[in-house]
Order: C-alpha cells, then structure tokens, then sequence
C-alpha cells in the first residue's frame, strides 16, 4: 500500500475513491467476521461458484459475499451492510438475466443463499416450507418425494424460487394452476433494520402482496411457505414444428395462434417458439395424447404444424423434459452460464397491423442475424388461464391480464457479446409497441432489460401497482439497503 502513496496522490479523487471502496470492503468483512458470518474468500472455490451470474455478460464485483447458513447470518450480515452504507441483495439462483442477485452493478454485499435450501412437506395440510436459498428443481424433485406434490413454477431446475417466486413465476404449468407466486401463502422475511417478520395474507398484508410481484426490493425472505396440489398422474408434453415459409404464412399461422390463445382448455399449456433456423409449437397437456390431439387439431390445421413429440408421463417426466436434465435435484454448487442480451414484452392480442409490423420486423430485420437468438411467446392469459383468473390487485404482479408473454433472447455461443448487439430486440420491442398506449404493453422483471433506467424500469415491470409498491417500500426499507439499479425506490 505504502509504495503506491504518491501516485495516489497524483491520481487525486479518483484514488481516494478507490482506497475508500477498500477500505470499506476490509471494514465489511471485518464486521461481518466479528459477527461470526462466513465469507467466500475472493478467489476462493467457493467465490467463484457464488459470484459468478448466469448470464456472464454481467458480471459484477461484489464488494463481499456472505455464505449465509442460518437466519441470524443473515441478520447480522444486513446489520453490516446498513451501518457502512453498503447496498445488501440476497442471491438465491443467480439466474437473474440481469445478474440482479449480485445487485446490478458493482460494489454490493451479496448474501449467498443457496446453502439453506431445506423442504418439509406437511403431509396433512399439503402446506410445505422451503428455505430462502432453495433451487426450482430441488423443490419439485422433495414435494414429489414427500408427498407426489407440486406448485406451478418455470422450467429451469437451478433458478431460485427466491427470484423466481418473488417477482412472478411462469412456466409450463400456469395456465392450468397460475404463477408461482399464487402458491405462496406465508413467508417470513429479515427487513432492512434486521428485524424478522411473517406476513400472509392475515398478517403484514401490505408487505406479503409486495412480495408476491417486487419481493427483491422488499426484504430478504428467509423461509417460503406454499400450498400445494397433487400432481396428476398423467401429463403429455409435446413439440409440435411450424413451417412458415413465407411473411404471409407467418402472419396467418400467428394470426390463429392468438386467437386460439384466448379461449384454449386451461389443461393446455403452449408458446411459440421462434428461434432463427425453426419454430416450434411446444408444451404440456393435463391428460393423455389423445386427449392432446383432439384440442390442438384445429390449430394444427390452421398452422400448417406437425406433432414430432408426444409423450405422456409422470410429474418428474416433465420437469426433466423441460429443464433439459435428469439431474433436477440442483442445490448449492450449480453451474450453467449464458452469453446474452434479452428483453421482454406483454401485449393483448396483436391487431392486424401490429401483427404485419411483428412478422416484417422478423423476416426482414432479425433474419439477419446470425447470433443463437429466439422470441419465445407464452400463451399467457385468455378466458381459461389460471394467471388471469384472480383480481389484478390481489399481488403486486401487474400484468395477469395479457394474453401474451414474449421473452426476446439473443445469445452468443462462446465469447464477448457485441456491444452493439442489443438493437436486434429493442428494435423488435420498439416497432411492436410503437403507438401502443401505456397500459397496453408492458415488461416483465424475471426477464428484465438490463438496459432499462429505473424510472422506465419501474414502470415497464410494475404500472398501475408502482404507487403502492413505493409506499411499502417506504415502509419497510426507507433507506433503500436492499437497492438494485431497477428495483422499487422508496415513495
Ligand atoms: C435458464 C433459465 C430459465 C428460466 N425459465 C423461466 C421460466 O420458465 N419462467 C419464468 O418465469 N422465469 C424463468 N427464468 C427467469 C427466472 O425466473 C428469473 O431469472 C429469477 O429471478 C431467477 O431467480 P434466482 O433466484 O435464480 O436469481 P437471483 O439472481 O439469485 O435473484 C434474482 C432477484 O431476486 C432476489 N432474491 C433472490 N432470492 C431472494 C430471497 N430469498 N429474498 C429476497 N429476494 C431474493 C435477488 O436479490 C434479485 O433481485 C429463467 C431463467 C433462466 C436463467
Ligand atoms: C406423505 O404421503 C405420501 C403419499 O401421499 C407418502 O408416500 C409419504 O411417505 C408421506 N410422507 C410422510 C413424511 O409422511
Ligand atoms: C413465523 O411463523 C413461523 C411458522 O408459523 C413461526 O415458527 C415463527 O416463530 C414466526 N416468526 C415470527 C417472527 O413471528
Ligand atoms: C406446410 O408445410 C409443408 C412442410 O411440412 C410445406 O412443404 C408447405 O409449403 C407448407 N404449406 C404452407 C401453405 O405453408
Ligand atoms: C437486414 O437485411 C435487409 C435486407 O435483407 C436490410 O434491408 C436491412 O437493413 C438489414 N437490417 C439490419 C439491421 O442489418
Ligand atoms: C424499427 O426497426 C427499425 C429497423 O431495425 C429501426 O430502425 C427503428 O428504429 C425501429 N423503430 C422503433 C420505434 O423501435
Ligand atoms: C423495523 O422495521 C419495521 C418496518 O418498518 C418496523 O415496523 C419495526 O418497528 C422496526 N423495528 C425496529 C426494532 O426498529
């Protein structure tokens, strides 16, 4: 340190910025060593495993990492951060596409989750407890195992239910049983000022609908208690490929897939999946394939679609077709990481003109590139779906009533991603939502935009709920300790 003391003179504010980011990088982690929590040292096996994002676009230097064990680890280790005016983010999955569990941006204490992630089934009530850090398929694969028990959640087996429960939780089995979040029915949460609370829907109401749509701004839940159902004996997962040669197959081919969409059986689960070389029809059937082929018939026909997968099985059948692995059971140590860019939409259905804009835009812009990119469109909402069913002011959740979900994924197989690559899908967003009002579009921050400022984040990810999420925000972190560059700021 002493030999560099002149050009750290020289370089002026620049190094007294720095020599302070040290020095408060050394007093966090004495803080939180005094208090008995465990840190990853930098470099260590373990460092590497908690602080490296999924997406490896991304990734952000923590200014420390807490190997959080037990509820009071986390207390403590939030108590450090406030007094040195760290910002502090619980990290459950590390899936975040915008590397949200390592705060967005530089300098933030990480509080690793990932090594509490017990399960516990009551058998009699169906009501289980999973902990803070516990991972999608570790929890699919225990409530099967306990009890042949399930909630509706997303596909890939290491996202975290801590992001993916807290901010919605979409997956293929939601427009028979709803979101993720619809599960839930209690959680116990440390707040900002260290203090640990249950909410439900009896008690804390106001903090538990903010958790259940914007939870990561909110505090740090600690344990997630859910209901659950009985999973059904036999489901049929399929694929069924598209051919549309031409723009004008492809705007009558998505033509009938929306309007299909708003009134399809909820026992039928489906998106579109458009990727550069194919476009797939794929998803997943309460029932037998007969059952199947007897409600996709009409819109095959219409689709010009053939079924190249039907395949009837049981709960974990599926889980392991759709997250792409047999080994579900992901806890602490999982590595899988991407290179990319994504951003996302939801919309009504498209009117004729917006649907000619969306099908130009494809074939004439995002054919050219070259880059491994898909548009995957959920078939989100419509007069059957279990997401748009309940009251839109039930959970912090702000967008059940959209027929569509797009996620616009573009990635790059090995190396850097170009800088400039980004304009592909903003441009695909920016002409499909040109002259939309407001409330006829919006985002959705489990697929956030990393590019997005907060002020049009906060809007795009939340609408109409944004007021009231600002005021339990005031209430509970009025300090902003659990701050990220696209969470709720404080009314
Ligand atoms: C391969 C892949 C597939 C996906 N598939 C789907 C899908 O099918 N459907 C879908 O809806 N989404 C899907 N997603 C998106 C996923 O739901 C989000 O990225 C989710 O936020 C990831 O949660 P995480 O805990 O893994 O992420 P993290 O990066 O660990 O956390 C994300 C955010 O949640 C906060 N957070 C995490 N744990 C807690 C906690 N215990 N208490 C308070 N805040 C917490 C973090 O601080 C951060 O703000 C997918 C993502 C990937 C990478
Ligand atoms: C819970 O119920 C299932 C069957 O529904 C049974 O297989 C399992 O052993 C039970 N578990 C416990 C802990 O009682
Ligand atoms: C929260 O609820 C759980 C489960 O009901 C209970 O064990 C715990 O003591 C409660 N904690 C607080 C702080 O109320
Ligand atoms: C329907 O798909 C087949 C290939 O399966 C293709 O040859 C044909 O051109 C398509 N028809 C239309 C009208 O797009
Ligand atoms: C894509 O290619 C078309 C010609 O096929 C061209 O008109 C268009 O400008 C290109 N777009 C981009 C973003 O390069
Ligand atoms: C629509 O796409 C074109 C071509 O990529 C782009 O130049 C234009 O800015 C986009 N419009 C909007 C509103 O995003
Ligand atoms: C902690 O914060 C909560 C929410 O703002 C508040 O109700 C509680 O009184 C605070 N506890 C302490 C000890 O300050």
């Amino acid at each position: 340190m002493h030999r560099f003391g002149p050009l750290l003179a020289l370089l002026g504010l620049a190094a007294s910025a720095h020599a302070s980011a040290v020095d408060t990088a050394a007093a966090l982690t004495d803080c939180l060593t005094k208090a008995g929590v465990p840190v990853d040292a930098s470099g260590s096996a373990d460092y590497m495993l908690d602080a490296t994002p999924f997406n490896l676009r991304l990734n952000y230097t923590p200014v420390a990492v807490a190997a959080v064990t037990t509820v009071k680890h986390i207390q403590d280790a939030v108590t450090c951060a406030k007094q040195l005016g760290v910002k502090a983010n619980a990290k459950c999955g590390g899936h975040s596409y915008a590397s949200f569990g390592l705060g967005g941006e530089d300098g933030h204490l990480i509080i690793e989750m990932t090594r509490m992630n017990k399960v516990v089934l009551d058998n009699a009530t169906g009501i289980a407890t999973a902990e803070g850090g516990t991972r999608l398929g570790h929890l699919a694969y225990e409530l099967y195992n306990q009890g042949k028990r399930a909630i509706s959640h997303g596909t890939c087996p290491g996202v975290g239910v801590g992001g993916h429960v807290l901010h919605g939780g979409y997956g293929v089995s939601s427009h028979t049983h709803g979101l993720a979040l619809d599960w839930l029915v209690g959680a116990t949460v440390v707040l900002a000022n260290s203090t640990i609370v249950n909410c439900s829907g009896t008690e804390n109401a106001d903090l538990f609908w903010a958790l259940r749509g914007a939870g990561g701004s909110m505090g740090i839940v600690t344990e997630f208690r859910f209901k659950t159902f009985e999973v059904p004996e036999k489901l049929t997962y399929f694929v069924a490929t598209v051919q549309w040669p031409t723009e004008a197959r492809a705007l009558m081919g998505m033509g009938a897939v929306q309007e299909f969409a708003k009134t399809m059986p909820a026992e039928l689960n489906m998106r579109l999946f458009i990727a550069r070389r194919f476009i797939n029809l794929e998803g997943l059937f309460y029932g037998d394939k007969e059952g199947l082929q007897a409600v996709l018939q009409p819109l095959m026909k219409q689709t010009n679609a053939t079924l190249a997968l039907a395949q009837t099985g049981g709960w974990l059948d599926q889980v392991k077709h759709f997250g792409g692995s047999s080994n579900i059971d992901q806890g602490h140590g999982h590595e899988e990481h991407e290179t990319f860019y994504s951003t996302s939409m939801y919309t009504n259905a498209l009117t004729d003109a917006q649907l000619q804009t969306f099908v130009s835009y494809w074939f004439k812009q995002a054919k050219n590139n070259t880059r491994d990119w898909y548009v995957q469109v959920d078939l989100h909402g419509g007069e059957n779906s279990a997401v748009s069913m309940p009251d839109a002011a039930s959970t912090s959740y702000a967008h059940r009533d959209y027929l569509l979900m797009y996620l616009l994924y573009d990635r790059v197989d090995k190396g850097i991603y170009p800088a400039d690559g980004h304009v592909y899908m903003d441009n695909f967003v920016g002409n499909v939502t040109q002259g939309m009002a407001r409330p006829d579009w919006g985002m959705y921050i489990n697929y956030p935009d990393s590019r997005l400022g907060q002020e049009e984040a906060q809007v795009n990810y939340w609408g109409g709920h944004l007021a009231k999420l600002q005021a339990v925000k005031k209430a509970v972190d009025p300090g902003n300790v659990f701050h990220y560059p696209q969470g709720i700021l404080p009314a």
